[in-house]
């Protein structure tokens, strides 16, 4: 009986040990962003990296995050669902990075944009390739501001999307004009 009991003791002991130790990057929410949420970059990225106002987590992340989700309602259903999954497919990638003891803050960034074409184009579902552009593509140049659009990080971005695109399009012109 007393053993039970001291062994139950020491559990719930472990278990409050285990709270006060957890970090948040192995918080459950962490490690699995939710869909639609734009928590991640302020409760676990920027908690586990520090990085400030300047780095990608306030300065990029979840700035975009939420503007991306202010606009909802200007993207076509299909762009919708293309935002959202994007949205998504950007926390995740940046999960391994909480873990990570030696990533400085600009290998952070340099990380985290080096991911953001894979998921512009295959984040499951639509692909940015092949959205409208009079409604989607306009609607995320609008989220992104005309004046963004010059700084090189953008421009590199955009090219590699370009570079990701071209062979769906390739592959489209070709159905077109030869499935006959
Ligand atoms: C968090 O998870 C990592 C890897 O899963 C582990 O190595 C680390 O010890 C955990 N940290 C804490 C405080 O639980
Ligand atoms: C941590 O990040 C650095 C820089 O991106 C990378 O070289 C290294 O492999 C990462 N370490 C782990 C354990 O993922």
């Amino acid at each position: 009986m007393l053993k039970l009991l001291g062994i139950q003791l020491l559990l719930f002991l472990q278990f409050v040990h285990s709270l006060y130790n957890a970090t948040p990057s192995n918080l459950s929410y962490c490690q699995s962003p939710e869909r639609q949420t734009c928590t991640f970059y302020n409760n676990c990225l920027e908690m586990a990296h520090p990085c400030g106002a300047n780095g990608y987590a306030m300065n990029f992340g979840s700035y975009y995050c939420k503007r991306f989700a202010a606009f909802a309602n200007s993207f076509s259903p299909n762009g919708e669902e293309w935002m959202y999954n994007t949205m998504q497919c950007l926390q995740l990638q940046l999960v391994p990075v909480l873990n990570n003891a030696t990533i400085s803050c600009s290998q952070i960034k340099e990380y985290a944009f080096a991911s953001h074409s894979k998921c512009y184009v295959h984040s499951g579902g639509p692909s940015i390739c092949t959205l409208s552009p009079f409604t989607d593509w306009l609607t995320v140049l609008r989220v992104i501001g005309v004046t963004q659009l010059f700084k090189p990080q953008i421009i590199h971005n955009g090219f590699s999307i370009l570079g990701e695109c071209l062979p769906l399009w390739l592959q489209r012109l070709q159905e077109l004009f030869f499935s006959h």
